[in-house]
């Protein structure tokens, strides 16, 4: 393929209205929506994709049903320990964003070790996007550059450049999928997605594999990326 987005981010929905629709509880719809992570994390370290920000949890998913939430806190332990070998062997690198303070000491743990396991790993980005709110992540950006001006670490003066290194995701979002057919980006990375190609597909995340991963991609080859200019 052509051109390959260096950033991809998605939001992974879909995981409940698959269940139902087969009559499973919703927590079976997050299992096999924790296998298609794996799936479509190997489909772009193959592609050559740079970074992969998935959105696994965000700041208002607290309001679910305490045993939905307790499912996906054991989700990490699960996923990590059936697929870390896999991951290094392919090079692959785990990274999160996000305020993992919130969740239990436990699914901390296995998520920091994921991260300190995998951190030399040459290939793909992964990028777990865990208890994670893009407002929150402004709000927080804020606070820590107010700190900086008055503790006189720096200036009060900024540039764009520096606006994203205060975030947890510091880099541009080249394109963005949404499953499921939810037509709304849900509090995530708006900073990052200023310029990114948009992709909205029915499909919902469990059925998502590498194939929609291929057409996604074939699609943002066909868009014309004027970032406000004309085309050449
Ligand atoms: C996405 O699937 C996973 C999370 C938000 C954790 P949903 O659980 O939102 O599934 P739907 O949207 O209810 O089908
Ligand atoms: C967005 O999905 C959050 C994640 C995929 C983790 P939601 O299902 O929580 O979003 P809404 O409620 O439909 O906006
Ligand atoms: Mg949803």
């Amino acid at each position: 393929m052509k051109n390959i987005p260096q950033t991809i981010g998605i939001i992974m929905d879909g995981n409940g209205r698959w269940a139902k629709a087969k009559g499973l509880p919703r927590t079976a719809g997050h299992k096999q929506g924790a296998d298609t992570i794996r799936t479509v994390a190997l489909a772009a370290n193959d592609l050559g994709v740079k970074k992969l920000i998935l959105y696994a949890f965000s700041t208002e998913n607290w309001k679910r049903p305490d045993d939905e939430v307790g499912y996906l806190c054991k989700l990490p332990g699960i996923f990590f320990a059936r697929y870390i070998k896999e991951l290094m062997e392919n090079g692959i690198r785990v990274t999160f964003a996000g305020e993992l303070e919130r969740f239990p000491k436990d699914t901390q743990e296995v998520i920091q070790k994921a991260v300190l396991q995998t951190k030399d790993n040459p290939g793909l980005e992964l990028c777990i996007a865990i208890n994670y709110g893009s407002r929150r992540e402004i709000l927080l950006a804020m606070q820590k550059y107010a700190k900086d001006v008055a503790s006189g670490n720096r200036e009060n003066d900024i540039t764009e450049e520096e606006v994203s290194n205060y975030l947890f995701v510091k880099e541009d979002v080249d394109l963005m999928i949404r499953t499921s057919g939810e037509l709304r980006i849900s509090n995530y990375l708006l900073w990052q997605i200023a310029y990114a190609e948009l992709i909205f597909t029915p499909v919902a995340w469990p059925d998502f594999d590498r194939e929609c991963l291929e057409q996604c991609i074939e699609e943002y080859n066909r868009r014309d990326r004027r970032y406000g200019g004309l085309t050449k």
